[in-house]
């Protein structure tokens, strides 16, 4: 089968890949209709984790299912499916209590597993015609009858809808409250519907590039542009120098200062600021615990120079981590079904796979109007049917 691969830093290509195949009674064999390029690919793309060569990239995954192992009972062949970015097994203490994002079984030594993923097992990613899920009946997520007319949309379900949902839950957002989200890529815009969805008062989203804080004014945030004027007095002045109720981290590690200068902790310091005393941090983007490419010594080793004694003094509270992203896609499904969720607004490109590698060039360079690409394999023509 055709499949982007990774071969090291900036270089990935479409290569014929050893078909996908059932190989345990309980997977389930899906080909892909809809695989997305996301930000967290990006940081495996420039080289800034333990990447194997090799290795099929892809984990917002979803398609059509084409062979059932024989232990599967719920998921039939001809179901339209979409898949939690994060596998679980299903019957691990933390896949049981709903941390799907946390298996403690199928990456033996680490808590948590994903396709096409550094450090998450050992999974091929869905960027390709075929993928294996295992444990097919636990992380597929049938998806209803309008699952073609809303492909677009329930391809969100996979990663980040239910990432930007995670975002507010982690900040614990509330009707009525003020919500400051750092990052307008996709998670960030996300965590913009999905406070909005919620019945936040006020939204705003911080980002510098023009064309993401349109789309985030477009789902009824406040554009917050930090190469106008810092973000901090913009988020205190709409505020009433309070600072926001909540605030979202959906940038992560690589974020940087105006001049595009990577700095680990600008965002954290500045969230600490930019929101209320008593005030919770919800934090998305991705931090990790090495950094061996990184010029800042602290970040090196996935350290940072955080002012704890002035988030101590506020009495704030921070969560962390990766989407559960079963807890919520059910839900999160049903408001796309009954239109009041519409995540498909925000892709920009709708392309092959073999045009796969130019957007990856583009999208790492934040290139203006590269927001959201998704790719569909069957428009490069299946190896096999
Ligand atoms: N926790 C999870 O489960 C999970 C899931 C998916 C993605 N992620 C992570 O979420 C993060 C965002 O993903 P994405 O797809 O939206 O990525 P992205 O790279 O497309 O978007 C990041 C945005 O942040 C902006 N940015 C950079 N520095 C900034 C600053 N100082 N202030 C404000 N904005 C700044 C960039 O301009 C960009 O628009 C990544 O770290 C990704 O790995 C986490
Ligand atoms: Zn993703
Ligand atoms: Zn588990």
């Amino acid at each position: 089968m055709k499949a982007l691969v990774y071969y090291g830093p900036f270089d990935v290509r479409v290569s014929e890949m050893p078909d996908a195949e059932i190989e345990q009674p309980t997977d389930v064999l899906v080909k892909i209709t809809t695989t997305n390029i996301c930000g967290s690919d990006l940081h495996m793309y420039e080289g800034r984790t333990n990447m194997e060569s090799g290795k099929i990239l892809g984990h917002e995954n979803m398609g059509k299912v084409v062979e059932v192992g024989k232990s599967v009972t719920q998921i039939k062949v001809g179901d339209m499916v979409c898949l939690p970015f994060n596998i679980g097994c299903g019957h691990c203490k933390n896949c049981e209590s709903g941390y799907t994002g946390y298996c403690l079984t199928l990456n033996p030594g680490f808590a948590g597993a994903a396709y096409g993923f550094a450090g998450m097992g050992p999974y091929s990613g869905g960027q390709a015609e075929y993928l294996r899920v295992p444990f097919g009946d636990f992380n597929c997520l049938k998806l209803p009858e309008d699952a073609e007319e809303k492909e677009n949309d329930y391809v969100m379900l996979s990663d980040i809808f239910p990432t930007g949902y995670h975002a507010t839950e982690l900040a614990n957002v509330q009707p009525g409250d003020s919500v400051v989200i750092y990052g307008a890529g996709p998670v960030g815009l996300m965590a913009a519907h999905s406070a909005d969805i919620k019945g936040a008062g006020m939204i705003m989203v911080v980002d510098d590039k023009p064309d993401r804080l349109k789309l985030a004014e477009e789902l009824g945030a406040i554009p917050v542009d930090f190469s106008k004027s810092p973000a901090l007095d913009q988020i205190l002045e709409l505020t009433k120098g309070l600072g926001a109720d909540k605030g979202c981290e959906c940038v992560g590690y690589q974020c940087c200062d105006k001049h595009g200068v990577e700095h680990s902790n600008i965002i954290m310091n500045e969230l600490v600021q930019a929101v209320k005393a008593t005030g919770s941090i919800g934090v998305v983007g991705v931090y990790v615990p090495e950094d061996p490419k990184s010029k800042d010594e602290l970040q090196k080793k996935g350290h940072m120079d955080f002012d704890f004694g002035q988030f101590w003094m506020k009495g704030q509270r921070i969560a962390t981590g990766q989407a559960n992203v079963k807890s919520y896609n059910r839900q999160l499904c049903t408001l796309i079904s009954i239109g009041k969720a519409h995540p498909s607004s925000i892709i920009s490109h709708e392309i092959s796979l073999e045009e796969a590698p130019d957007a990856y060039k583009r999208f790492d360079k934040r290139e203006n109007g590269y927001t959201k690409v998704i790719l569909k394999p069957e428009m490069s023509g299946p190896s096999k049917t």
